[in-house]
């Protein structure tokens, strides 16, 4: 039986999302990978048991990460029915719809439709009764704004969810959904994007002159950073070669030509400059998401983790967050974009109401 640690709160930094009452760990765990049919349960039961052992109250799903799609739901489930059943107080459970769930005309987008019967969805496969947030996983093209918010609005109504957010909006389109959940007193909790030292466009002015992290905060929302890792790129997995049992070998969503010489060489120099400051860089990588940026802070770096040891590894980050002003320039100096959002034509694809 599992009883989790009597000092899982001591270490975490726990931080306030936007303008709202919640506070969420300054590192969460995401469910995308490494939580499907493709991964024993029992390495996922270890994975999830040290992270809340470890202060890491948020895990992030959503409806179609697996494989197959849902299975990350389903197995998450199991394991919350086993062990995490009297904790489901302390957990923050996310879960999210807009991406290809499936082949009907009602498995992508943001219909009405799509949003509500897919929350049920979630529900009856992690054996909730509510999710804590959910998120429109992209912005959709062809479905009205207010469609998506007003869904968002009746979800959080009915109790099925407590909070609402929004993942992959451009800066404008956060502004508009913003100010119309704001009218219907049922206020963005949060956004969404991917985020790391080699993928910055959040903090790119957008069409109309502000960043997206500028826009979060001025709306009052918190942002959680996802692939703060750059999906193991800021790590030292790829530093002398490809392993076997690596995301990039496995034909998923870490593209291998993308580990090309030039992002290679600068890996390695961000290798060295974490090297001087004590730190491994996947470390490093989410010090620098969880860095001091005023108003624009980010709220947490939502990181994955296919073992218990690269889950503890990343949560000592935690132990220097600080950053002089010429790491800063070094890290700046050695990084360029890598070339690696492959979440940016769906934020493009709608950038207004
Ligand atoms: N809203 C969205 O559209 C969206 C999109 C993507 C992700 N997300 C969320 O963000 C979460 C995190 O995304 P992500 O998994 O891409 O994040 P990430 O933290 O950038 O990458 C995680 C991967 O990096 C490697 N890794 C992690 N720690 C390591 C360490 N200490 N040393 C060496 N390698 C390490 C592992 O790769 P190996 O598996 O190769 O070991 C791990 O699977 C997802 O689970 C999901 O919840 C949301």
């Amino acid at each position: 039986m599992y009883i989790a640690d009597a000092e899982r709160y001591s270490a975490m930094p726990y931080r306030r999302v936007g303008h709202s009452g919640l506070k969420l760990p300054a590192i969460s765990l995401g469910l995308w990978h490494n939580f499907g049919d493709d991964t024993p349960l029992d390495r996922q039961q270890a994975i999830l048991r040290r992270a809340f052992d470890r202060g890491v109250t948020h895990f992030d799903l959503a409806n179609n990460y697996g494989p197959q799609p849902g299975a990350a739901e389903e197995n998450f489930g199991k394991v919350v029915a086993r062990d995490f059943a009297p904790y489901r107080d302390e957990m923050i459970i996310s879960s999210k719809a807009g991406w290809v769930m499936n082949d009907s005309p009602y498995g992508f987008g943001g219909s009405r439709k799509y949003l509500m019967s897919s929350l049920d969805a979630s529900l009856r496969r992690m054996g909730l009764d509510y999710v804590d947030i959910f998120y429109h996983h992209r912005p959709d093209p062809d479905t009205p704004l207010e469609e998506t918010m007003y869904a968002l609005r009746d979800i959080v109504a009915s109790g099925k969810a407590l909070y609402a957010g929004i993942s992959s909006y451009g800066s404008e389109l956060t502004r508009e959904a913003a100010e119309m959940m704001a009218e219907e007193g049922c206020p963005l909790l949060i956004h969404q994007p991917s985020y790391s030292i080699v993928n910055r466009w959040v903090e790119e002015p957008g069409t109309e002159g502000t960043s997206l992290l500028q826009q979060a905060a001025d709306s009052g929302l918190g942002v959680i950073a996802f692939s703060p890792l750059a999906q193991g790129m800021l790590t030292d997995r790829y530093l002398d070669g490809i392993p076997e049992d690596s995301r990039a070998a496995a034909g998923k969503s870490l593209k291998p030509d993308w580990l090309n010489e030039q992002n290679l060489a600068m890996i390695r120099t961000l290798h060295g400059i974490a090297e001087d400051r004590g730190q491994s860089l996947a470390q490093m990588a989410l010090a620098w998401i969880l860095r001091d940026q005023g108003p624009e802070t980010v709220t947490s770096a939502l990181v994955g983790a296919s073992s218990v040891e690269q889950l503890d590894q990343n949560l000592d980050a935690l132990k220097n967050l600080e950053f002089s002003d010429s790491e800063l320039k070094a890290i700046d100096d050695a990084a360029h974009d890598a070339g690696i959002n492959i979440w940016g034509a769906a934020t493009a694809s709608r950038t207004h109401a």
